[in-house]
């Protein structure tokens, strides 16, 4: 029997909790939109014809490569925004290299990457948390949660930790549903992360039955999430989104590789930022002259753009950052850039990339959702009609609070809700993006402003840089 004192102590608990909206995301790196059909994806197949389905998927960032995506789906701003503008990138400021995955093999770099210095804008789980009222988050795997971003950690975060099988995913869903379901402290908003079929993708043609054989296993997996859910009488409660970050393409070892140090004769010449390069300014190298390199060899080869950052168009919202260099290369689909010395790394045939514009239709993500929030056998006709940084803003609205003002924009994607989110139905994507480029908190703070644009370079740097230029891209 309870003691009236527990009783009271136990109730408001209650009468808080039962009112919080649950929000589950799902995330499958690497999953192209024309992955979800009838025979790969039976059961994610069946959900998008119960709730929303693009059909053609949405758009993603430009540069379409994990980290910035990641970011922007948890920040709702675009990648010149939140800074993350690559998988591994330069801060003229820091003069430092940012490895979130430690391509390079220096713990120092990998370590250094969970530094809140680095990121910008206000993810998910911190709003979400930020709200209060007994709101909690918790990201499974999940790019960034271990990063002390605004000089929060996260509680509930099991990091990135390699590719493992499926019977460890299914520890992962149970642990996922356990913070939904624990008396002490649920969550509200649970982020899934899952490194597959990217990993597969990479390693050999895109169509190989290892990468479908993959792709069913996230299927059962996703079944998987919703029986646990359903055992636990969350089914009817929370609202699901499924999406990934960007899709995939075959590229031709033999005929379709290039290298930095080819386009640019010298690699020395240039500090890599991603696929965007500073000149050395400390070998009497300047923009114009890596640039000329650049067209000279591209006019030859023209298998790649080349940009001076000034050029680029403002909806790439990959422009206006520091770390953003002075050229900015992109490929063509299906072709490669890399280095001399990594090469010999790529040793199949024909093997999947990503990184390509997101004006590819195969660079787009899929997308699905389901739930109370969401409307029923809805299709979305065609990508342009979602960004993925509306996710944020709608993340939000699906969670009851208030959000900070970001790139992204509920009124965009509202109509895929049962009920209008926006009190005036303004549904005319603003031609020139959001006003002017403000990011909530600004771009990175150039703390350490070295006052002209010549870019002071110590020797560790440079040593740093030969051994990330070779992991570039992955
Ligand atoms: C980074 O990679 C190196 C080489 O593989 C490894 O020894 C090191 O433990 C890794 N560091 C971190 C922080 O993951
Ligand atoms: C690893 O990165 C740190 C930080 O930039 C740097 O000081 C160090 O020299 C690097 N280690 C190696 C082996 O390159
Ligand atoms: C972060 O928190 C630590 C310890 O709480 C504090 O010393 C530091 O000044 C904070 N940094 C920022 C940027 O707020
Ligand atoms: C299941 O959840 C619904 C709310 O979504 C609630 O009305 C119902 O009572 C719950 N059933 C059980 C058996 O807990
Ligand atoms: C890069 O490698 C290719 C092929 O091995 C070679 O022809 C070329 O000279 C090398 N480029 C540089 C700048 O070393
Ligand atoms: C760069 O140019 C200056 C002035 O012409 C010269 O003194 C210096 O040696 C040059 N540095 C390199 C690395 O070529
Ligand atoms: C879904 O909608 C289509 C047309 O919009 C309709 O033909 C179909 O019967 C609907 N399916 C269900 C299960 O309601
Ligand atoms: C949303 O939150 C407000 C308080 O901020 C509350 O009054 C309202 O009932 C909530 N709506 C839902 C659907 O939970
Ligand atoms: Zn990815």
């Amino acid at each position: 029997m309870l003691k009236p004192s527990l009783i009271f102590f136990i109730l408001p608990i209650f009468g808080c909790c039962q009112t919080i909206p649950k929000v589950l995301v799902m995330a499958f790196d690497g999953m192209r939109w024309d992955y979800i059909t009838p025979e790969m994806t039976p059961f994610i197949w069946s959900i998008a014809q119960k709730g929303v389905f693009a059909v053609q998927g949405i758009t993603n960032q430009m540069f379409t490569v994990t980290a910035p995506n990641f970011y922007s789906i948890s920040t709702g701003l675009h990648e010149e925004n939140h800074g993350i503008v690559g998988n591994t990138f330069y801060d003229p400021h820091f003069n430092d290299y940012f490895d979130y995955w430690n391509f390079s093999g220096n713990s120092t770099l990998a370590r250094g990457s969970r530094d809140g210095r680095w990121y910008s804008g206000e993810p998910i789980w911190q709003t979400n948390e930020n709200a209060g009222g007994g709101r909690r988050s918790g990201a499974m795997r999940w790019p960034a949660c271990d990063a002390s971003i605004n000089n929060i950690s996260m509680t509930n975060c099991m990091p990135f930790d390699g590719y493992l099988p499926f019977v460890e995913w299914q520890l992962e869903i149970d642990q996922l549903v356990t913070w939904f379901t624990q008396p002490n402290n649920p969550i509200n908003l649970g982020l899934y992360y899952n490194p597959q079929p990217d990993h597969m993708e990479h390693g050999g043609d895109i169509y190989r039955t290892d990468v479908t054989d993959t792709i069913r296993d996230l299927d059962l997996l996703t079944s998987y999430m919703f029986d646990q859910l359903k055992a636990k009488n969350l089914s009817d409660s929370i609202n699901i989104i499924l999406t990934a970050d960007h899709g995939h393409a075959n590229v031709n070892r033999a005929y379709n590789m290039l290298t930095i140090d080819d386009i640019f004769g010298n690699i020395d010449d240039v500090i890599v930022s991603q696929l965007s390069f500073f000149p050395r300014t400390d070998r009497n190298v300047t923009t114009d002259m890596i640039y000329q390199r650049a067209l000279s060899y591209r006019d030859k080869n023209p298998k790649f753009d080349v940009y001076l950052k000034s050029e680029i168009p403002d909806d790439w919202h990959y422009r206006d950052n520091d770390r953003i260099g002075d050229v900015v290369l992109i490929e063509k689909l299906g072709y490669k850039i890399t280095t001399n010395a990594s090469l010999h790394s790529y040793t199949h045939a024909v093997f999947g990339q990503h990184g390509y514009s997101k004006f590819y239709p195969e660079m787009r993500p899929f997308f699905v959702a389901t739930g109370p929030a969401f409307k029923s056998n809805f299709t979305v006709a065609t990508p342009d009609l979602i960004d993925s940084v509306d996710l944020y803003p709608l993340m939000a609205h699906l969670l009851n609070i208030s959000a900070p003002k970001v790139d992204g924009q509920l009124c965009r994607i509202d109509f895929i809700l049962r009920q209008s989110a926006c009190a005036e139905p303004t549904k005319t994507p603003d031609p020139t993006g959001p006003t002017g480029s403000p990011s909530p908190t600004g771009s990175p703070s150039p703390t350490n402003s070295p006052g002209s644009s010549a870019l002071h370079l110590s020797n560790v740097v440079v040593a740093v840089s030969l051994l990330l230029v070779h992991f570039i891209l992955q």
